[in-house]
């Protein structure tokens, strides 16, 4: 399945302008965040489904290809590192997942909500059509690209 996504991803057009933003940088971290805070039931929440690899497949697919209005991947880029193909367009710039520094202190409550919600007056939309299940599996995805340092 990753083979087959990778294939999918990394071809044509798409690539290239992939292939020249990675040359620019790993991306931006630690990351200026001026993103609205989550309302306090929200922040309490905590993931209620564990890293299974079926959750973060579930996840990956989601954030590669199938989320609607568009994949997550167009601004968060196909590693997560906020490069997508659409990050010279849009300021804010898009999250860069794979920054411990500023991903480690938010809590799952505040993605969730944010990936519900969407953040206003920036480009990041709002996925009020998925099941809450797929929103936590897309946070497991989103994890996986930070590690601790
Ligand atoms: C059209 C571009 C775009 C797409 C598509 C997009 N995002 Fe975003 N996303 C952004 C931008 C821009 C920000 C920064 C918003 C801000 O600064 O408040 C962001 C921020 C976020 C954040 C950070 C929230 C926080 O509190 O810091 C999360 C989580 C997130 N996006 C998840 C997703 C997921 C999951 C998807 C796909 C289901 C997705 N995004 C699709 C542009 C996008």
């Amino acid at each position: 399945m990753a083979i087959l996504l990778a294939g999918l991803c990394l071809s044509g057009p798409a690539f290239a302008k992939h292939a020249k933003e990675h040359q620019e940088g790993p991306g931006i971290c630690p990351q200026p965040r001026q993103t609205v805070t989550a309302p306090d039931e929200f922040l309490q929440l905590k993931n209620p489904l564990t890293a299974t690899p079926q959750n973060v497949l579930a996840g990956q697919t989601l954030f590669q290809v199938d989320a609607k209005p568009s994949p997550c991947r167009l601004c968060h880029g196909i590693s997560g590192d906020g490069l997508g193909i659409m990050f010279h367009q849009v300021q804010p710039k898009p999250r860069n997942f794979t920054c411990y520094q500023t991903m480690g202190d938010l809590p799952d409550g505040q993605l969730f909500w944010i990936i519900k919600n969407g953040s206003p007056g920036t480009a990041m939309p709002s996925f009020n059509y998925l099941e809450d299940d797929q929103v936590w599996q897309l946070i497991l995805y989103l994890r996986s690209f930070s590690k601790k340092e």
